[in-house]
């Protein structure tokens, strides 16, 4: 039996590729892309590669390609429908039954569908030709709604009746218990009859991304109706709240062709806004944000900007989307109103020209979040402070992108005063990951507890961290001198260095070198003005540092770290961290670029060739 096509969509929407080949395949993130064995057939070096992107997968092994339904064929041998039908079952998407067809031939789904659709013309048919209509006619245009608005959107009137969709369904020969499941229509609570569930209200028609009616949102207008501003349609087998996106339908093309959605919260703030001229707007309407509708997102743009209500509750509930967004690892902005405002009436109040100026000037949800957090007064006392660093980092570590989660640190780092070490450590905490860490030996062998003994940073006067990756240098050449210091001095520019006190004591080594002098690190501390410095050679030459503890905790027999690998991680890990400096630089330009309108071009390349001479330095330091 045919599975109607706009339930394919729907099915196609919800599955998303990642997830569904994830579940049989062990994909790891590459880039944009994800790679895995493949499959089909055998295969020692993944060459199994899935686009979420394109929500295709491709095998460059073997050839085998397609899309989500096509992977289900092929790994469960099934035909296209059965497909179809395991991956709505999976997705909790009701199908029409197989062989469930009605008497007149057309399934459940079809036959709410089509009461929709007719019930959304009858709501017109009031709004433009009842004499009640007018009123909600004045309404609609008083709110700045052009006649080829309302028409486009499809807008309506429902009577202020108890009887007149009953009525309706009566003349048009529908089944009312159908037109109750459609959510048009109310059971009394005596069970007695049906009565209109939409009274006296202008009309939203709600439409799947296909540009189906599936349900209706439907807003106040007399001072004396009891009920709320908006009654929306329940959720019925034709319409799921999470899965739909108010206007997708009217904005799937300006979405693809600027690469960005923008997300509102309210019927009218979509309607004034793509009015306006900005059409690749969707609005969540009443949920928060879901999973779901971000997924659906996703599929269209991999950037989002939330256009945040100062004052508003709902709000609130969008912004704790912000975070569901990035775990997709897309771009989410927000565009900040003025108070009291909304994007209806901003819009009405200034101009679509002036709306767009907002969206150009959106800033990052970790900006936005931390602005957030320092304008609740947050960073006033160090208790706040803390528990503010700690919420901006728990968002990052949402971030999937590596190089994301590094240059926003640095950036907090930056703005709030904070050592960026501290901020990893705390990163690590949360996600268990490690963003800035080098391989001593086999790794893999080492417990996470081993390696965050020994990745603290050594903490100096002002509690001053030196990083890691300098700080063993640094121990390796005060230990072995002679072959090690010439090694690491030859495979090192003093610009990697970062810290002040790591530089002073090398060059005053290398002074020494040059000198042909002989020198000891007891000596050296003596010759040395800084203070943090002399300390810091001091403490290295304890023999009780944190290395030698993590590697006892171990157990028995601890891989004796091979002190020419510890430098070429070092070495390789301080130059990625240049790199990533680098391409942080030239992300920065990029934006003021991009905020004065000039051609990014040029900056985008820059960031890709950075980004590949990164991906070169992480291939050397693995292989
Ligand atoms: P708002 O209360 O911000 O209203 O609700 P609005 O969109 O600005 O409405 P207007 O401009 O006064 O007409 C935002 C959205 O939340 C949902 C609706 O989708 C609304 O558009 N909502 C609001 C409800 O579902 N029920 C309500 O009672 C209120
Ligand atoms: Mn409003």
């Amino acid at each position: 039996m045919r599975i109607p096509d706009d339930k394919i969509e729907e099915v196609r929407n919800a599955a998303d590729i990642v997830d569904v080949i994830g579940a049989t395949v062990r994909l790891k993130k590459r880039g944009r892309s994800y790679v895995g064995l493949c499959p089909f057939h055998q295969e020692k070096t993944p060459s199994f590669t899935v686009s979420p992107d394109k929500q295709m997968f491709h095998c460059f092994g073997c050839s085998k390609g397609g899309n989500v339904f096509t992977f289900v064929m092929e790994r469960d041998k099934m035909t296209f429908v059965e497909a179809v039908r395991c991956l709505a079952d999976r997705a909790g998407i009701r199908l029409p039954a197989e062989g469930g067809e009605s008497r007149d031939g057309e399934t459940e789904q079809e036959q709410l569908l089509e009461i929709c659709r007719l019930a959304g013309l009858h709501f017109q048919q009031n709004l433009l030709n009842h004499v009640e209509g007018q009123l909600a006619l004045e309404y609609l245009r008083h709110r700045g709604f052009t006649d080829e608005t309302i028409r486009k959107f499809g807008l309506g009137y429902a009577l202020n009746s108890w009887d007149d969709m009953v009525q309706f369904a009566r003349r048009e020969h529908l089944d009312p218990a159908l037109v109750e499941k459609a959510g048009l229509l109310v059971r009394r609570e005596d069970q007695t009859g049906l009565y209109d569930r939409f009274r006296g209200r202008a009309m939203f028609p709600i439409h799947s991304a296909s540009g189906r009616t599936i349900a209706f949102g439907a807003r106040k207008l007399r001072e004396d109706d009891p009920l709320g501003k908006y009654i929306n349609s329940p959720e019925t087998p034709v319409y799921n709240k999470s899965r739909v996106l108010y206007g997708l339908f009217y904005a799937r093309e300006a979405i693809r062709e600027k690469e960005f959605v923008v997300l509102v919260e309210g019927y009218a703030d979509l309607i004034t806004v793509a009015q306006s001229g900005i059409e690749n707007v969707v609005a969540s309407s009443g949920t928060a944000l879901t999973e779901e509708q971000i997924q659906l997102i996703s599929r269209y743009a991999r950037k989002v900007t939330l256009v945040y209500d100062a004052d508003s509750a709902g709000s609130k509930a969008t912004l704790r989307g912000g975070d569901l967004i990035i775990e997709r690892d897309l771009d989410v902005r927000v565009a900040a109103l003025p108070a009291g405002e909304d994007p209806d009436s901003f819009v009405r109040k200034n101009s679509g020209n002036a709306f767009s100026a907002l969206l150009e000037g959106a800033e990052s949800f970790v900006d936005f979040r931390a602005r957030q957090l320092h304008a609740g007064g947050f960073f006033a006392t160090p208790e706040g402070k803390t528990q503010a660093i700690r919420s901006l980092v728990e968002t990052i570590a949402r971030y999937p992108d590596e190089l994301k989660r590094t240059l926003y640190l640095k950036r907090i780092a930056q703005e709030y005063d904070v050592y960026e070490s501290v901020l990893f450590r705390e990163m690590e905490k949360i996600t268990g990951r490690h963003p800035v860490q080098h391989r001593f030996g086999k790794k893999q062998d080492v417990p996470q507890d081993a390696l965050a003994q020994h990745a603290p940073a050594v903490a100096l006067r002002n509690d001053r961290p030196v990083p890691p990756a300098e700080r063993d240098l640094l121990r390796l050449v005060l230990e072995h001198k002679g072959v090690m210091l010439r090694y690491i001095f030859s495979r090192i520019d003093k610009d990697l260095l970062t810290s002040p006190v790591v530089r002073q004591i090398f060059e005053a080594v290398d002074g020494h070198e040059e000198r042909g002098e002989p020198w000891e690190p007891g000596t050296l501390v003596d010759e040395l003005g800084d203070q943090e410095a002399k300390q810091l050679v001091a403490r290295l030459m304890m023999p009780q540092h944190e290395l030698s503890k993590g590697w006892r905790e171990m157990g028995s027999d601890p891989p004796p770290p091979d002190p020419y690998t510890i430098a070429n991680d070092c070495i390789d890990l301080l130059h990625q961290q240049q790199v990533d400096e680098r391409i942080d630089g030239v992300y920065r330009a990029m934006k003021d670029a991009e905020l004065r309108g000039d051609d990014i071009t040029s900056y985008q390349e820059e960031i890709l060739a950075l980004q590949n001479e990164k991906r070169i330095l992480k291939q050397r330091n693995a292989g």
